[in-house]
């Protein structure tokens, strides 16, 4: 198992050029499980998650080219299309759920995998499957497998949410797309992974429309031909590299980013005193003035985004005085809590609450990553510390953040990857 260590105290300054998203690229390739004819996708991040899923697209049938120095990403149909995708792959990556709709939607059967578990919540997948039973499947789970079919097709249907989740309405876009009649989302997801996913769509000929007030309305068509697509850039990495730039008090240079998408997060560092000048697709950010203490609560888009706050916490553990954290969308996603304790972090918990009382320095220790979020916030914090950290089991943030300490150490981070 690999590691890294973290030599702390460097102040970052240079560029760093942000990846695609993965949570972007995730449900879209899966929607090329839709087409006949070939796909191409440009600007997809080369990270653990995007091969699990290049795993079980082939498992699928399909095809696949990934130009790892272009980034580009191509799917064509293979041989016969298989239906089945079995728990070896979907262990280890929960949006490989998402399969179910495509297959259905095509070939009317579909037998997936529940997928594994996961350190941050329960994360069942009762809301997918509830809609697409409204869409006319029929659903059995048993022995760990989800069994479907829709031997008439699927039909368009009213689907109101009673929750947001942004996998369920990528899984219900997916499906209805090629259902027969119109298909309307009520208090959808409207996160850009989910818009990219919509305008990919439509250039292929789909019809939805959606609007800021959580409604979409898919009109089904008899057929989607593939246009190239260019993934939308990471806006979480672009976030968790405006942070890395302030926790060492540094100045960067972030390209590569559509700044619309980062507001949520914007608004915050520019509170807590955040220089930051936006370009076309760029944004340099640094501390305008001694950084002051916040309170953030998470929230689906447009609100503050669950995936940002263990790196806002990083952060808060460096601010002197009270700083508030309320994680509203998982029900486990403080595990970073105990690690940056290790580093001489003062954090309370309660509930869903985190409260971050900043000191001078943390120091250098011996932690572990427990999800892809948590573990780049150990780096966030290991950056700022005095000596050394050692971070372990970082296949969790390969999963989501390409090249990482090689785009830290341009910057004038010392990061070094070793085998245990
Ligand atoms: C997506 O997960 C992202 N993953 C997550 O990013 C992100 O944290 C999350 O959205 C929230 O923004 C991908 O896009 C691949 P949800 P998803 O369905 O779709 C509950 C990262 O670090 N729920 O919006 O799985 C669920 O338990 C990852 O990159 C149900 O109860 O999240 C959670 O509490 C981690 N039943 C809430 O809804 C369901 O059927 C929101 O989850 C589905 C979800």
């Amino acid at each position: 198992m690999q590691k890294l260590l973290i030599t702390g105290g460097k102040k970052l300054s240079g560029e760093v050029v942000i990846s695609g998203s993965k949570n972007a690229s995730l449900p879209i390739i899966i929607s090329s499980l839709l087409f006949d004819d070939p796909v191409q996708f440009e600007n997809v991040p080369k990270v653990k998650d995007i091969y699990t899923l290049i795993n079980l697209i082939k498992v699928l049938g399909r095809e696949v080219e990934f130009d790892e120095n272009k980034e580009i990403l191509k799917i064509s149909k293979k041989n016969k299309d298989k239906y089945f995708a079995p728990y070896s792959i979907m262990k280890t990556m929960r949006a490989g759920v998402l399969v179910l709709a495509p297959l259905l939607a095509k070939f009317g059967k579909a037998k997936v995998s529940l997928p594994g578990g996961c350190s941050i919540g329960a994360r069942p997948v009762n809301l997918h499957l509830d809609a697409l039973k409204k869409l006319g499947a029929k659903i059995n789970v048993k022995n760990g497998y989800i069994d479907a079919s829709a031997p008439k097709g699927l039909l368009g249907a009213n689907i109101k949410f009673s929750s947001i989740s942004v996998g369920a309405t990528e899984s219900i876009i997916i499906a209805a797309v090629l259902a027969k009649g119109t298909t309307k989302i009520s208090n959808a997801a409207i996160e850009p992974e989910v818009i990219d996913l919509i305008k990919f769509l439509n250039k292929c000929g789909a019809d939805i429309k959606y609007n800021s007030k959580r409604k979409i309305i898919i009109k089904g068509v008899n057929f989607l031909y593939p246009i190239k697509h260019k993934i939308i850039p990471d806006r979480i990495e672009a976030g968790t590299y405006a942070i890395a730039a302030l926790i060492t008090n540094g100045k960067l240079l972030i390209k590569n980013v559509n700044n619309d998408h980062l507001q949520n997060i914007f608004s915050v560092l520019k509170k807590i005193g955040a220089n930051i000048k936006t370009f076309k697709d760029s944004f340099v950010i640094f501390r305008k003035h001694q950084l002051k203490p916040f309170k953030i609560i998470t929230k689906p888009y447009p609100g503050f985004p669950t995936d940002m706050q263990a790196q806002f916490m990083a952060l808060a553990t460096q601010i002197k005085g009270l700083s508030v954290i309320n994680e509203e969308i998982f029900e486990n996603r403080f595990l970073h809590v105990s690690e940056l304790m290790r580093m001489g972090a003062d954090i309370e918990i309660k509930k869903q609450k985190a409260t971050i009382k900043g000191i001078k320095n943390l120091n250098g220790a011996e932690v572990m990553a427990t999800d892809l979020r948590a573990s780049v916030s150990l780096v966030l914090a290991a950056l700022s510390a005095k000596g050394i950290t050692t971070i372990n089991r970082i296949y969790h943030l390969d999963r989501g953040y390409s090249k990482l300490e090689k785009k830290l150490n341009l910057c004038g981070a010392n990061i070094r990857r070793v085998n245990d």
